[in-house]
Order: structure tokens, then sequence, then C-alpha cells
């Protein structure tokens, strides 16, 4: 953990979070933005987000080592971070978290960047740019003098005006980022493109080459994400720079609801909200997708009743969400319903194999004969059941990682 003035603390974390409620007057404003809002995250911290503690402390501490490099290029190899998981793990969420707390830093600037601009080096640069506020006299001197011609007053650093490659590139840049740490958000890490002609000179850059600048990578993605920045050229994250979010704990997803409570004005008997509480987050099984749905379903039963949980049917929520987890599983199906078969056999061989993972052969010889018959390769299938969510996959084991999809595939 980090120690130093500016690092921020899980106390500081804390604070952030009140959990008293707010003015009266805000309470119909929240109920209608947290119904409104959905269940994906948006840009900016998130009032209900719980847990994902080690996560943050990893975030913090890489944040550290980068804020810490002296230019020598000795803490550069670290300065890479992956968060992995399946559509609705919370992925965005915890990243926009940490995006929060960088941005407490005097120092940081939070550079968002998606993941086809790491295909060119070009893009990239001015996005920093843009972010560190080098003025636009500098950006454009940069730009001719990039195209071979050459200016004077304008601050561009005394370079090869045609450098001729990513590393050479970013040294006409890294002067003016020096006094900033750069935290370098993807999101949906997993479409970095492989095939454009600069993403490998780029991550690598990123990764490892950059000796001058101060740039923390941090990316989530699905489950291959890490397999991608592998062809792109970052053999091995160290472990403690990759994680794979797994469910929360029911206390935690209970928590978050008490936080939704008690913002948007939920009233009645203490002992009887605590048990829609507890109902609730058991419910979610701790997945931060199910717990906004379920929440949001709650709120808008409650908000035909008074908000008085006394006059509403917990049974009658309950039994919503439920149904909102089984659309929400036919939603993720619908992409790759030729698959369903597969993923059936999967399952049951997940339940058989009393183990929660399964190797790439068995699900390759299970899906043989389903990819057989619509002509498919492998590696389609493996994708796009990540993307689905059906399928996790951490060091090349799958799994079926959302709770209860796999039961709903075993429904007849
Ligand atoms: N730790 C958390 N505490 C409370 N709510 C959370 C937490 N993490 C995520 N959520 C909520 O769960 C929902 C899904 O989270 P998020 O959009 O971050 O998932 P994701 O993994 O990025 O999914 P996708 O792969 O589809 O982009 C969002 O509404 C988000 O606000
Ligand atoms: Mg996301």
């Amino acid at each position: 953990m980090p120690g130093s003035g500016t690092a921020l603390n899980m106390d500081q974390l804390a604070l952030a979070k009140p959990e008293t409620p707010v003015r009266s007057s805000e309470i119909r404003q929240n109920r209608e933005n947290y119904i409104r809002a959905g269940d994906r995250a948006r840009a900016g911290p998130d009032p209900y987000f719980v847990g994902r503690e080690s996560e943050i402390a990893m975030f913090l501490q890489a944040l550290e080592l980068t804020a810490a490099n002296n230019g020598n290029g000795s803490a550069g190899k670290d300065e890479t971070l992956l968060v992995q998981g399946p559509p609705g793990a919370g992925k965005t969420a915890l990243l926009e978290e940490c995006a929060a707390l960088a941005a407490q830093r005097p120092d940081c600037a939070v550079v968002r960047v998606l993941p086809e601009e790491l295909g060119s080096a070009r893009g990239l640069i001015e996005a920093i740019d843009r972010a560190v506020g080098v003025p636009a006299p500098t950006r454009l001197g940069r730009a001719l003098h990039e195209r071979g011609w050459q200016v004077g007053p304008v601050g561009v650093p005394p370079s090869p005006a045609r450098p001729e490659s990513m590393a050479a590139l970013m040294k006409t840049h890294e002067g003016a980022w020096k006094d900033r740490v750069i935290l370098l958000l993807v999101d949906e890490a997993q479409n970095i493109p492989s095939n454009a002609s600069q993403a490998r000179a780029v991550i690598s850059y990123l990764h490892g080459a950059c000796r001058k600048a101060r740039i923390l990578l941090a990316c989530c993605g699905l489950g291959n994400t890490q397999d991608k920045l592998a062809e792109l050229g970052v053999s091995r994250l160290a472990r403690e720079r990759l994680t794979t979010l797994q469910p929360l704990a029911v206390e935690q997803a209970e928590e978050s609801l008490r936080r939704v409570f008690s913002t948007c004005g939920v009233a009645g008997a203490a002992g009887e909200r605590q048990r829609w509480l507890k109902t609730l987050a058991s419910l979610s099984l701790g997945w931060p997708q199910h717990l906004r749905a379920i929440a949001a379903v709650a709120l808008e039963h409650l908000a035909a009743r008074r908000m008085n949980v006394s006059d509403g049917s917990l049974d009658a929520v309950a039994q919503a969400a439920r149904e909102a987890r089984e659309r929400y599983y036919d939603q993720r199906l619908s992409g790759v319903a030729l698959w369903r078969p597969a993923y059936r056999e999967i399952a049951e061989a997940l339940r058989r194999a009393e183990a929660p993972h399964l190797r790439l052969d068995r699900i390759a010889e299970i899906a043989r004969t389903h990819l057989a018959r619509w002509n498919e390769p492998l590696h389609t299938f493996i994708a796009n059941s990540l993307r689905a969510g059906v399928l996790g996959a951490e060091n090349s084991r799958y799994s079926i990682p959302i709770p209860s999809f796999a039961d709903h595939l075993l429904r007849p």
C-alpha cells in the first residue's frame, strides 16, 4: 500500500462513501437516476460501489510505483495492470473507481483511450497531450515536426524529424509529460486491434520501454484480454498486476443495497427493511449486474407504494427479480444461440467434474461436433462465448462464471 503524502488510502476511500442519507430534495432524483442508469457502469465514481478492496489496493500500489519512477526505467516493468472478468462483473465500475481515486492526486492526468486508439501512436500521443494540457501550438509544432517540417519556436524537442520507431516517436513527447503521472485507462481491452500496424509497438512501449514518462496502463476486459496483450508483446504480466473479478460477497451486495435504500428514500420498519435487503442481496448472488437490476426492480415496485416496504410485496419483487435474471441470461445467449447445446454439455461436464473449471482441450472436445456442424473454428467459439459471458477464462481454464447461468443452461 502506498505511503506517501499524495497517496490515497483505504480510510480516505471509506470517507468518500457516506452511508447517511442525502438531503430529502435529492432522494427522488437519486431514485430516478438509479433506475435510469440501468445495469452498466457509467463514467465517474458510483456511490453504491462496494468491495473490491484488494483490486483497488493493487491499483494504488501500481500507481505509486509508477509515480515513483525516477526516469531511470527501473520501475518500467510493472506498469501494466489488467482486470479481467465476464460481462457484468464490474470491470468498468472498478476502473472508474480507480480513476476517481487517481484524479485526487494533483500530479495525475487520467486519460481514457478507446482500445482502437492503441493501434496508432499518433492518436495516443494526442490523447495524452490533451489530458496533460500540452498547449495546442506545441501540439501543432510536433505534428509538423513529425511530418518532416522544421519549426522553431514551438517547443519541438531536437529529435529526428521522421522517427522510425514508436519509442523514438514517444521520446519527442515524454519530456513534456514528465511532471505528471499518466493513468491510461483502456476499457474493453480485448478489442485492442492486433492487426493494426503500430499496436504492438505502442503496447510494448507502454509496458516496458517507456523510461521518462510515468505512464500506468490500466486495462480491463473479458477473459481473453491477457491473451490479447500477450499477442501484442506483453509476454507475462506480474501476478500482482493481474486479477479476475469474482462475484461480490452477499454481505457486500447487501451493503450496496443498503446505500440504495438509504439514498433513494426506502421507508418502513427497520426489521422489515432488513428482511428485504437480505432477500434481495441473496437473489443477486453477489453478481454486480444482477444486483443493479434487482435493486431497480425493487425501487420501481416500491415507488408505486409510498416507498414503504410494509406496503410492498417482497414475494412479488423476488419473483420479478428471478424473471429479470432469466431474461438477462436469454439476452446473453441471443447472439450465440447456435451454441446452446454445446453450453449445456459444458454445464453438465462442469457439474460432473466437481471442479469449477475445464481445460481448453475438454472444451474443444465438447465443442467439436457442434463446431463441425456450423463450420466454425474453436477460437471463434471461445471468443464469442467469452463476449456473451457464457464462458469465463482464467489461466487457460474455462468456467461458467456468472452465478446461476449454468442452472439456466441446464433447465429443460
Ligand atoms: N463493486 C460494485 N459495487 C456495486 N455495484 C457495482 C460494483 N461493480 C459493478 N457494479 C454495478 O454493476 C453493473 C455492472 O457493472 P459494469 O458495467 O462495471 O460491468 P462490466 O464488467 O464492465 O460489464 P461489461 O463487460 O458488460 O462492460 C453496473 O451497474 C455497476 O454500477
Ligand atoms: Mg464494462
